[in-house]
């Protein structure tokens, strides 16, 4: 691993990990689990964080057993369901809803002059920044519309060095969802996991929750690993 001194831009996943956003789509995912007749489960809801929005309702209807039995179109109606039902439960975001810290933390490494770029497979993530006032923070976002794969493939964080200018391997990636994590660990940024350490056990650094995501702890614990991995 690089040492923490040769970091030069964060990569961030939004949903889970900026904002508490994670709980509303599993909301409205869950609400279309129960019309499509999918016992939601909080395995299934572990497997969808992170994946992009068709990708997860196919998730939901193989976990029912029920892969064969819509056509695209009847797919595609019930992805902008959840999607309506996603923005309606959007309507009252603000700024109260930015996860422990992760203010304070996107400003102190800005006012550091590290590079940042969005991650996040959510098309809907310009409209979140937005609303939590965070977007003049980010220098770049992927559009997850011009990707081929989504979270676990790499691609979207490779991408979000790419656009920064610089190489994965001078890039931390930081997220909530066991998908994404595998993501950065294929484009060869540094994974950073926030939530329980079982769900995330690939990622090189592990926070159980938000408000322990500082750059100091960040350094602390990559030196740890630098140890550790000698
Ligand atoms: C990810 C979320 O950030 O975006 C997923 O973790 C969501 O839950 C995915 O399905 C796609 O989001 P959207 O807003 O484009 O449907
Ligand atoms: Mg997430």
């Amino acid at each position: 691993m690089v040492k923490f001194e040769q970091v030069k831009g964060f990569l961030f996943d939004l949903d889970g990990v900026i904002a508490n956003t994670s709980a509303y789509h599993a909301k409205a995912w869950h609400q279309l689990a129960d019309e499509l007749g999918v016992t939601w489960t909080e395995d299934l809801g572990n497997q969808l964080k992170g994946v992009g929005r068709m990708d997860s309702l196919n998730l939901i209807l193989k976990y029912g057993g029920k892969e064969n039995d819509y056509t695209e179109d009847e797919k595609v109606k019930y992805a902008a369901e959840k999607n309506d039902n996603y923005l309606k439960l959007l309507d009252t975001l603000d700024k109260s809803e930015i996860l422990p810290g992760m203010e304070d933390f996107i400003k102190e490494i800005s006012d550091q002059h590290y590079l940042i770029s969005l991650a996040s497979s959510s098309k809907n993530s310009p409209l979140v920044l937005e609303k939590l006032g965070l977007a003049q923070y980010f220098d770049e976002k992927v559009d997850p519309a011009t990707l081929k794969h989504g979270k676990p493939d790499p691609e979207i964080y490779t991408r979000a060095a790419e656009v920064l200018k610089l190489k994965p391997e001078e890039c931390i990636g930081l997220e909530d969802a066991s998908a994404g994590v595998k993501s950065i660990n294929g484009s060869g940024a540094i994974s950073v996991g926030i939530g329980d350490p079982k769900v995330l056990s690939e990622a090189d650094i592990n926070f159980n929750n938000t408000s322990e995501v500082t750059l100091q702890n960040i350094a602390k614990a990559m030196d740890k690993k630098k140890v550790l991995d000698r």
